[in-house]
């Protein structure tokens, strides 16, 4: 699975260096594969070793709460747009400017809701709760505070790219700690990217609806 990911990202960091597509912002959801320090500024109880060298030790020379001694394919991504390294939702302070996107991906966090891993019994083996629906909501929150005019709305959600997962991983990762077989976690998996779906259209529903109220007017106006 890892190799296909890194395959996945050189492709994209190809195509991304040789397109001529421009974004302006990005949004990434996922887990300790994009986490650039949500589970750190959580708390991060479950690892705590994260906040400590060696992590981030090779590039920004001390812990940031990403799982890596320097940077990760997200920073890459972000590199390659020209954008500055995406800030964590849980560190973002009042009034602080977050034009460039925002960080939702937690290390540990599922794709499934974590009430469902309680329900099963394994939920003590989570390192976090903010599963993928977390950080949708969490995004929810922030949208309507990103920009205001119909205009400059559709403009800069037409410039953001939004990269939904990695995530899906630690689903399966939580059933094999507590030793289920392959065929149990085989058993999960239409859950899961059904979850990973779900996620994906309520993320570009959300997008439509926050232009909607925009259109409405319009339509009464005219
Ligand atoms: C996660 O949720 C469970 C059950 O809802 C709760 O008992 C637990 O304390 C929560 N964990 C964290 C880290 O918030
Ligand atoms: C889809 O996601 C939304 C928002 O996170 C949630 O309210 C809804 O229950 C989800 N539906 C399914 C089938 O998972």
């Amino acid at each position: 699975m890892k190799f296909f990911h890194l395959v996945f990202a050189l492709c994209l960091l190809r195509s991304v260096s040789t397109s001529h597509l421009k974004y302006h912002a990005i949004f990434n959801f996922g887990d300790s594969l994009s986490d650039t320090g949500n589970f750190l500024v959580s708390g991060a109880l479950a690892f705590p070793v994260i906040g400590k060298l060696p992590y981030g030790e090779t590039f920004f020379r001390h812990a940031t709460g990403r799982c890596s001694d320097g940077r990760l394919v997200i920073d890459f991504m972000a590199e390659a747009f020209r954008l500055p390294y995406l800030p964590p939702y849980l560190a973002l302070k009042e009034g602080q400017n977050f034009k460039h996107g925002v960080n939702f991906a937690v290390a540990g966090a599922t794709a499934l809701r974590s009430v469902i891993f309680y329900k099963q019994k394994i939920g003590s083996r989570l390192w976090t709760n903010d599963s993928l629906s977390v950080q949708i909501d969490w995004f929810k929150k922030l949208k309507s505070s990103i920009c205001s005019t119909r205009k400059d709305c559709e403009t800069y959600f037409k410039k953001s790219l939004f990269f939904v997962g990695e995530i899906g991983g630690n689903d399966y990762n939580y059933r094999a700690f507590v030793g289920e077989s392959i065929n149990q976690l085989r058993a999960s998996v239409p859950l899961v990217v059904k979850a990973i779906t779900n996620a994906t259209r309520v993320c570009y529903a959300n997008l439509q609806s926050l232009l909607e109220p925009f259109l409405n007017t319009q339509e009464i106006s005219k």
